[in-house]
């Protein structure tokens, strides 16, 4: 019996993690290039123009559309789509809030509908079983890195006429049937924030097939202006939602290395699914065959206490950062937040949707409810690393599995039971 760190013992992981942001002199050139051309804004610039015309290829599309961050993305989309009051918009109750806010930006009511029990993505049956004659759309969320179910997904927005826009912030590069993400729907939205799978710090990006679409998000973005029209003359509402030259030149940069990261993200990651596997109680996000390539902006994984001593998973979170490894916290459900709880979403919508009964919110959502307060995160930078590291990994895990009784003395349990989840 090997003592648990969080007691005192040794560390299971006895080598540092690559860290994270990564940087050479290519950001170095880049930020310099930027500084000396005096061109610090997109409007006169390139670099920004260059960078989300090599993002959008990269994905397979014809369109790419920079914007100040993951955020802005969505609510621009969702608005260059025409969404708006009396709208409803189906978005999963396991994901950031943004997802939703963003529905809620443009006067839309998003419609909470739970996930599939494997991979925390939608779960297309009970989407369908949610469609109203208001319903404009549905929201993927490409979860972790792992795609939505996009046959299903895709026919279902087919079948019903709705659009479709893939919350893609965590999955830059993930594949599905061997094409990139991001083209099956009408729009595809992606974060560059700090924690992501590349970044400026913040940023965002919309990418698309369509030619009108983005024609009027480009005008959304910036205040409602047309390319090739007078500085001054404003066609629509628009807002300032312009990404700087110091972030499209960095980002630039950044997705020269993503490909290859990418490789490496996702073949650690299934060299933990074997390991973790393995471990009674923990069972890894499911991978399901049709992803080629999974981003990877996390790894998740359910961990069930009966398998270690009853332990919180609060707990167990505690155990593993202390053994040295790295967690980030999962989402709680959307219809938990005090947004939904406190009824202030119903001010953003119009009066008649505002004083409707939204019966999904008195639902159970019992996914998403296990994928939040039951998984652990590890996070992207950590399968950055090598096949050493992953196999660390797995033995700090099955450590405190084989060793869960030992935080089960009476102030180690008075502490647990404390903890939150
Ligand atoms: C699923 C999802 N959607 C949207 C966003 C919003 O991105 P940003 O933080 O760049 O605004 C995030 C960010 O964490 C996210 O995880």
């Amino acid at each position: 019996m090997s003592q648990l760190a969080l007691l005192g013992g040794r560390k299971a992981k006895t080598k540092p993690f690559p860290i994270w942001p990564q940087f050479d002199d290519g950001e170095r050139r880049a930020l310099s290039d930027v500084l000396e051309a005096r061109h610090w804004w997109r409007t006169p610039g390139t670099k920004t123009l260059e960078f989300e015309r090599a993002f959008a290829e990269f994905h397979g599309a014809r369109h790419g559309l920079a914007v100040t961050n993951g955020t802005a993305a969505l609510e621009v989309a969702m608005a260059a789509l025409g969404i708006g009051p009396g709208d409803e918009v189906l978005v999963p109750d396991f994901t950031f809030v943004a997802t939703a806010s963003a529905v809620l930006f443009t006067g839309a009511l998003p419609v909470l509908v739970d996930v599939l029990p494997g991979t925390y993505c939608l779960d297309p049956r009970l989407a369908e079983a949610a469609i109203t004659p208001r319903t404009k759309a549905i929201v993927a969320v490409h979860m972790g890195g792992h795609p939505a179910d996009l046959d299903a997904i895709c026919d279902l927005a087919r079948r019903k006429g709705l659009m479709l826009i893939e919350d893609s912030s965590h999955a830059h590069a993930s594949e599905w049937r061997g094409k990139r993400i991001g083209t099956f729907g009408n729009a595809a939205t992606f974060s560059f924030q700090a924690s992501k799978l590349m970044t400026a710090g913040e940023g965002g990006i919309i990418i698309s097939n369509d030619d009108g679409f983005e024609l009027k998000a480009r005008s959304i973005h910036d205040c409602g202006r047309m390319p090739g029209e007078w500085f001054y003359r404003h066609f629509i509402y628009g807002s300032n939602y312009r990404l700087s030259e110091w972030q499209g030149a960095v980002l630039s940069v950044q997705l020269g290395r993503l490909d290859e990261q990418t490789r490496r993200r996702h073949q650690n990651a299934r060299l933990l699914d074997r390991e973790l596997s393995r471990i009674p109680g923990i069972t890894p996000q499911q991978f399901d065959e049709r992803c080629t390539r999974n981003g990877q902006y996390a790894y998740i994984f359910h961990v069930d206490k009966k398998h270690l001593a009853a332990l919180p998973v609060g707990t167990f979170i505690q155990a593993l950062t202390a053994e040295g490894i790295p967690n980030q916290a999962s989402y709680p459900p959307l219809h938990e937040l005090d947004i939904f709880r406190n009824n202030e979403y119903r001010k953003c919508l119009d009066a008649q949707h505002a004083n409707d009964e939204h019966g999904f919110l008195k639902q159970s959502f019992p996914n998403t409810r296990r994928a939040a307060w039951e998984t652990v995160w590890i996070p992207q930078p950590a399968l950055l690393g090598d096949e050493q590291d992953m196999q660390e990994i797995g033995a700090a895990i099955r450590k405190i599995q084989e060793n869960a009784k030992q935080l089960l003395s009476p102030e180690t349990h008075i502490a647990s039971t404390r903890a939150t989840r």
